[in-house]
């Protein structure tokens, strides 16, 4: 008489079962111990550009002779060095600033980017006021929101000025996120 055979589906011996778990295991951990030195040396790679972004350059905007005490905001050209992970440029724009003369030698400096959506603010001197074209947002000369109805979620992005040699107007240039009440650094 004919001894029945084990069905096909019967699980694996005991001593199996713990060879092919302790196999899964030395895939898994080895995989994952693989895959930590590219993603490492992508964050390496990708760090110059985080920090270009995150932290505001001081730059020579102006000379002090070329804004009146209690004149008209300005508008000045931002040139600086731009260097990344690819790439090194020196003297490209990186954005605009409105330069005003006030009381001994103060110096307000103002972001020309619109913190609604990233349009250039006008300086009108008729009104004596700046104004973002592109959805109406209206600031006072200190940057100050003027009309309650204006989207600009805060006043325009006022950056640190520094007169340095007597003469030499240096900023430090920054960029805000757009769209937040909150002034963050982009
Ligand atoms: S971008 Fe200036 S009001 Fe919208």
């Amino acid at each position: 008489m004919d001894t029945p055979s084990a069905p096909d589906s019967a699980p694996p011996p005991a001593g199996d079962r713990r060879e092919f778990l302790t196999k899964a295991a030395a895939i898994a951990i080895g995989g994952a111990i693989t895959a930590v030195p590219p993603i490492a040396g992508l964050c390496v790679f990708l760090d110059p550009l985080r920090r270009e972004a995150s932290a505001g350059a001081s730059v020579l905007v102006a000379s002090l002779s070329a804004l009146t005490e209690g004149g008209e905001p300005r508008k000045f050209p931002v040139l600086a060095d731009k260097v990344d992970a690819w790439n090194r440029a020196t003297n490209v724009p990186v954005g605009a600033v409105y330069l005003q003369r006030l009381k001994d030698n103060k110096i307000r400096a103002l972001n020309v980017v619109c913190p609604h959506a990233g349009c250039f603010v006008d300086f009108r001197p008729a009104q004596n006021k700046y104004h973002c074209p592109c959805h109406d947002s209206s600031f006072g000369l200190d940057g100050a929101i003027l009309d309650p109805k204006s989207p600009s979620p805060r006043p325009l992005d006022e950056l640190p000025v520094e007169i340095r040699k007597g003469t030499e107007v240096w900023v430090t240039f920054q960029n805000f996120r757009a769209g937040e009440h909150k002034k963050i650094p982009v």
